[in-house]
């Protein structure tokens, strides 16, 4: 968060930044995002309730009347890198004061859930606190601001926020581009021992699939053609189908396939032990549901994993695996790793380490433990040193890498679908997207944002491929506008 004072870019994981149509003296908002692709979502939505509200977006602190900061807690130092972040923003609002300028300073997300009145104390610069499941009362924490409170909205919602988020305007999905999220679901009771979203996040809801399709329906209309569903455990998702039946997200997928104008699927993050038959069949029997999963497995080893409460071993999971790869030969695998657990022995690394061989990953995500405040991880004994926890990082990234590389070079020669999301950096150039989320970097030959054509890859770069188009590609369907 230390870039708060500066005119600021979104960094990586942000990618929130938005812009609206400008409305003619309307007040600003600047929205920071840290965190997953929820995060992303739900500043997003936040920016669509204030929009209603006559803010809108600008992608600098500067220029705000309005800085929301949307927190992440899941590891170490996100409280840190917010306070820091806040007295920064203390000197904007001392120098704008002196201009008789105002500044008024919001605390959203995971952070803000688990620390609350606390933030208030420590920095009053603080204005606003909403927790994830609050923000739609934003407008309102606004209005009572402006009369000179200090707010704090982390009470859990009885309501369901929801309900009470006005849509966005189509100007606006637009400029969001060809791909976008939907959270389908919310919250965990999976309860793993180093894990803190059950805590901030709260138990598990799931929204109903008519309010899913509509807004998926909506996406569409604006020229969104390809959709993730978001969740912390999103294949635990389940309502009442339109049939009456109980859906889970497999069901989920064929109906959403239906709608015209989406053209690609996709979902995160999953748990294994929620991955059932109709899901790994819809990634059989939907061409439009992407090949690639991200299924997190945390460690290799049984003991480990059991301390962890995750409620499977690894040979449970390397029989999913199978079982996914039989349905869907061509799917690539992600995860997510922790290494130094506390009691985690050299053996049990070595466990993660064949796991990893054993399953062959297309990218990952691995992590140093951090113990979270109030989980019962960071109760527990034998905590493992710094040092040993950096050692291990390093081995299992470098074959993590080693496999993410492999995988890219596996793909020089295919030919392949890619969605074009955007310009490239240099004139001629054009970006698009690999069914397997590389981005894909192309020529232009007169497509558009929003095509999907066919690739052949000749190249491929750290993290992105290099094609060039295929002359029977058959574009179909743009947006305009
Ligand atoms: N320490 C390290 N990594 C963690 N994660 C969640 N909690 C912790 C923690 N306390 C990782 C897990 C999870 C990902 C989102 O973040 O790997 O899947
Ligand atoms: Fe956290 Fe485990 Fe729930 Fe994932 S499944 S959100 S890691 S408690």
């Amino acid at each position: 968060m230390d870039d708060i004072s500066i005119t600021s870019k979104p960094d990586e994981a942000s990618g929130t930044l938005t812009h609206s149509p400008a409305l003619p003296n309307t007040r600003k908002v600047y929205v920071k995002t840290y965190g997953c692709q929820m995060n992303v979502y739900d500043s997003q939505r936040m920016t669509d309730s204030l929009a209603a509200e006559g803010y809108s977006p600008t992608d600098t602190a500067d220029d705000a009347d309005l800085v929301l900061i949307n927190t992440c807690h899941i590891r170490e130092k996100a409280s840190e890198k917010l306070y820091s972040a806040l007295g920064r923003l203390r000197k904007m609002k001392d120098a704008r004061a002196k201009e008789g300028r105002e500044l008024t300073v919001g605390v959203a997300g995971c952070v803000a859930q688990a620390e609350g009145d606390e933030i208030t104390r420590r920095a009053p610069v603080v204005d606003l606190v909403v927790g994830p499941q609050t923000y739609h009362r934003l407008p309102q924490a606004l209005a009572r601001v402006r009369q000179g409170e200090r707010v704090v909205e982390t009470e859990y919602a009885i309501e369901d926020k929801f309900d009470h988020l006005p849509a966005p305007a189509i100007e606006q999905t637009r400029s969001r581009g060809v791909t976008a999220f939907v959270t389908v679901q919310e919250g965990c009771d999976k309860f793993c021992t180093f894990c803190v979203v059950p805590y901030t996040r709260g138990s598990e809801i799931s929204r109903p699939v008519a309010q899913i399709v509509r807004e998926a329906e909506k996406l569409a209309e604006a020229g969104v053609r390809e959709l993730t569903l978001l969740g912390q455990n999103v294949n635990a998702w389940h309502g009442e189908g339109a049939d009456g039946r109980e859906w889970g997200l497999g069901e989920l997928l064929y109906r959403l396939a239906e709608i015209p104008g989406i053209a690609r699927l996709r979902y995160v993050t999953s748990h294994p032990r929620d991955m059932d038959d109709t899901l790994i069949n819809a990634h059989r029997d939907l061409p439009m549901l992407m090949p690639y999963l991200h299924l997190p497995v945390q460690s290799g080893s049984d003991r480990i994993l059991k301390a962890m409460n995750r409620k499977h071993s690894g040979a449970d999971y390397l029989r999913l695996i199978d079982r996914i790869r039989s349905a869907r030969s061509d799917i690539a695998l992600s995860g997510d790793f922790i290494v130094g657990f506390p009691g985690e022995t050299e053996e049990d690394f070595e466990a993660t380490m064949q796991i990893v061989r054993d399953v062959t990953y297309a990218a990952a995500y691995s992590f140093k433990y951090s113990p979270r405040p109030g989980t019962p991880g960071a109760d527990m004994e034998n905590h493992v040193e710094e040092a040993v926890k950096d050692d291990r990082l390093q081995r299992l990234q470098s074959l993590l890498s080693e496999q993410q590389y492999a995988f890219q070079r596996s793909l020089i020669g295919k030919s392949m679908d890619v969605l074009i999301e955007k310009a490239g950096r240099l004139p001629g150039q054009m970006v698009g997207r690999s069914p397997w989320l590389q981005p894909v970097i192309i020529d232009v030959h007169g497509d558009r944002i929003g095509d999907i054509i066919h690739v052949r890859i000749i190249d491929t770069g750290t993290n992105s491929l290099i094609g060039v188009r295929e002359m029977n590609s058959a574009s179909n369907g743009t947006i305009t506008g």
